[in-house]
């Protein structure tokens, strides 16, 4: 298996710890903190590599934070292709309830990049996807990337002969699937955004589903569910499939380990509804994983045991 690449535009540090209750004003003592590294495309290197696969992460990383980055990849022991910028990686953090076991999830909006510097990007994945089958890219732009940054990742890929997996939302998603990907997952959420409330019906978003595909935007598409599960689409068939029953520690990185679940699936050579398979017992195990902790080996291996799409179309 060749590896696979996958694109990070704006990585994060993820800081995760746990408080008794968030209250106002008063310090809140948290817990120890954990650092891990984040952003959408390191989420899908990290669980392709846990799940036995070859990945090579591509993001830029700059100022202490960037270092901090750098050293916390090492640790997992990830193949990686950073990119200086002059800008500070960005820390995300996740602080967990224990009164009531929910997250708060907060999100910084990272570092501003020069146009040399997601050009130097640019660049870079065009001289790496010469060899390559797969590349993913995922999560959102960092303020300065234009909003048709991953349509040029979309027209770099086709130049290469290599199939993109994209996973982001809003104007850059739409603006990339008139470039045409190779698979597509947006949630419920970010493809009604795209198709309209007629995804609210099952019958109507399995129609979405198709006429999306008829215009050429992708050639697998996944709309995926939360705890309702996913449907796929191929121009071979639709399946719907529910995730197994689980318990759940944390919701974060669920459809990052969707998607590296499947393009590693992809990538071994699976049909799409097999690989399909392994997209859900990713995800899903991603949950039963504390913080931001994405899914273990072990996990998917039992869940895929339990996963059985069924046919719709
Ligand atoms: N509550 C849940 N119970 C069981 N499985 C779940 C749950 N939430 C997510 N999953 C699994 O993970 C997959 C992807 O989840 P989801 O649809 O929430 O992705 P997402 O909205 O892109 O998530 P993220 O917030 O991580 O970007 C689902 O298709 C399902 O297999
Ligand atoms: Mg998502």
């Amino acid at each position: 298996m060749k590896p696979i690449v996958t694109l990070t535009i704006n990585p994060t540090i993820d800081l995760a710890t746990a408080v008794a209750e968030v209250t106002p004003e008063h310090k809140l003592r948290c817990d120890a903190e954990r650092r891990d590294p984040g952003g959408g495309g390191l989420n899908v290197a990290r669980v392709i590599r846990e799940l036995g696969g070859e990945s090579l992460a591509l993001y830029p990383r700059g100022g202490s934070t960037g270092e901090l980055l750098e050293r916390l990849l090492e640790e997992k022991r990830l193949r990686r292709w950073p990119i200086s910028i002059s800008g500070h990686t960005r820390e995300n953090f996740t602080v967990t309830e224990r009164k009531s076991g929910r997250e708060f999830r907060f999100v910084m909006p990272g570092p501003t990049l020069t146009e040399a510097e997601w050009k130097t990007v640019l660049d870079s994945l065009s001289t790496v996807a010469a060899d390559v089958e797969f590349i993913v890219a995922s999560g959102s732009l960092a303020p300065g990337v234009p909003v048709d940054f991953y349509a040029r990742v979309a027209h770099i890929a086709r130049e290469q002969n290599a199939k993109l997996v994209l996973d982001t939302s809003g104007e850059p998603l739409r603006a990339a699937l008139e470039e045409g990907v190779f698979f597509a997952k947006p949630n419920r959420k970010e493809f009604r955004d795209m198709m309209g409330p007629q995804v609210d019906e099952p019958a109507g978003m399995a129609a979405a589903a198709r006429s999306f595909l008829e215009k050429g935007r992708a050639e697998i598409l996944v709309v995926s569910m939360g705890a309702d599960g996913a449907m796929l689409t191929t121009r071979e068939g639709q399946y719907r499939a529910v995730p197994p029953p689980v318990k759940t520690a944390s919701s974060v990185g669920a459809g990052d380990s969707f998607v590296g679940g499947m393009t590693f699936g992809l990538a071994r050579g699976l049909p799409p509804h097999e690989a399909f398979r392994w997209g859900i017992a990713s995800g899903t195990a991603a949950l039963m994983s504390q913080g931001t902790d994405l899914c273990s080996r072990q996990d998917v291996e039992h869940l895929l045991t339990q996963v059985q799409p069924t046919r719709l179309a």
